[in-house]
């Protein structure tokens, strides 16, 4: 079987990773890849936005199915053009994607499904937006309504800062045509976790839970990003959460979207806000999180190959994900000065240490390979991601690792599972597995 992964991050080389274990398959190809995925797999030259290239190569490499990675493609209807053209695809339509592409659209599918979410209200004009902050109170929670490269979130501490906001997306178009509308929402407290579940329209299967550290600096301080790094399974995420999220959040949403006339075939990813008063939305994404599929794919057991046909094919209710019991970190690491402006070219050190790592594996999420050496190419550039026992064993593993690699204005988290880490030591063993 041949296969085609779409995208080039840290996720990408997990799934390409895991994809490449498969007995079932004998070629990967990777559009456009990175220096450590083209170790994998084939490099492909195409970006993600030239869907009808993507298509053209699908075709002419008889390729079996296509997996899509990031959001970009499936926002501009990468899953319909393969429809039509008869080419098996993994990942929404456009109508699904719809779900990570328009916050005010996910806000709109969540009211009217019932699915507890923050209070809201969307806006196309600044003025009538500005005056609704009169009905919330700070932090003010201001976002763009379309895709901004993780930046449209805007979590504003004073009425004056959120003004400023609107202004920014509203009438200076800090974000372009992402920003012609936007949402403003409830600010809501506390602890994230990431939920993702493979689904073909009906039948769900849910992966392990995750969770992902938003902030480019430790103690959750510094402006968002991608994502610093991720463990799972995330112990916040108890059996009884898990049932809950399933049956009040995935299941209506999928009625929801199912009384528009929309089949989401996928994964869909939902980021949660979990408190006393149990999980509400933040946001959805269609896509794996990054660097959430690094820890999950670690974790799993099964072929990840019939697990992607079944979703494709509507027939989820014919498998299974088995689940290590060990537990997954990965830490991130980033050029400095990431989110905001970063130098690329730099030459990256000990990566041959790790050649041989037994507990787990350097995913590259920005490098390039030149004349024998490993350049940084992006913000985001590794994710070391580890195996344990449990959260404090992989925490150790994936930092020991980190400290074989070097480069100038390495960056990265020295917090990464804190939060987990606690949980541990005053949970039993067995309530903590539950959590998966
Ligand atoms: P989103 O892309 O909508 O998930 O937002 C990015 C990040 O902003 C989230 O992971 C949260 O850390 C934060 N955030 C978004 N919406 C809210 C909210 N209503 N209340 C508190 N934090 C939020
Ligand atoms: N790590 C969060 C995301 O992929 O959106």
């Amino acid at each position: 079987m041949k296969i085609l992964v779409i995208g080039s991050g840290g996720r990408e080389h997990a799934l390409v990773w895991k994809i490449r274990q498969s007995p079932k398959v004998e070629k990967i190809y990777c559009a456009p890849g990175n220096g450590g995925i083209g170790e994998i797999a084939e490099l492909v030259a195409i970006g993600p936005e030239q869907i009808e290239a993507l298509a053209g190569f699908v075709k002419r490499e008889k390729i079996d199915f296509t997996v899509v990675g990031p959001e970009l493609p499936l926002t501009l209807g990468i899953a319909d053009l393969f429809e039509e053209r008869g080419l098996k695809i993994f990942g929404p339509n456009r109508a699904a994607a719809r779900l990570e592409g328009s916050k005010a659209f996910a806000k709109e599918i969540l009211k009217e499904s019932h699915i507890p979410t923050g209070r809201f209200e969307t806006f196309s004009d600044a003025l009538s937006a500005k005056k609704y902050l009169s009905q919330m109170s700070p932090p003010y929670v201001v976002k763009a309504d379309g895709l901004a490269a993780g930046k449209g979130v805007l979590i504003c501490a004073s009425r004056k800062e959120a003004e400023a906001a609107i202004d920014e997306i509203l009438v200076r178009k800090v974000f372009g045509s992402a920003g012609d509308k936007l949402v403003i929402e409830e600010f809501l407290e506390g602890e994230e976790a990431s939920f993702m579940v493979l689904t073909d329209g009906e039948q769900i299967l849910s992966l392990a839970s995750a969770q992902d550290h938003k902030r480019v600096f430790d103690g959750d301080q510094g402006p968002n990003t991608g994502g610093m790094g991720a463990y799972s399974p995330a112990p916040v995420v108890t059996a009884d959460l898990h049932r809950r999220i399933l049956e009040e959040i995935f299941r209506p949403l999928l009625s929801g979207l199912k009384k528009r006339g929309i089949c989401y075939r996928g994964i869909l990813y939902a980021g949660l806000m979990i408190n006393g008063q149990g999980p509400k939305v933040l946001e959805f994404n269609a896509r794996f999180g990054d660097p959430e599929c690094q820890p999950i794919m670690m974790r799993l057991k099964s072929d990840l190959v019939p697990l992607l046909q079944a979703t494709i094919e509507g027939r989820l209710d014919q498998v299974k994900a088995e689940w290590r019991e060990d537990a997954a970190v990965c830490v991130v690491l980033s050029a400095q000065g990431y989110p905001g402006c970063y130098e690329k070219g730099k030459k990256i050190s000990g990566l041959e240490n790790l050649k041989d790592w037994r507990k787990g594996s350097v995913f590259h999420a920005g490098t390039v390979k030149k004349d024998g050496d490993w350049l940084t190419l992006g913000g985001r550039v590794l994710g070391v991601t580890a195996l344990g026992k449990n959260i404090g064993a992989a925490v150790k593993a994936a930092y020991w690792a980190v400290g074989q690699i070097h480069w100038e204005g390495m960056h990265y988290r020295t917090d990464i599972a804190q939060r987990a880490l606690e949980r541990e030591k005053g949970k039993s063993g067995k309530e903590f597995i539950a959590a998966s």
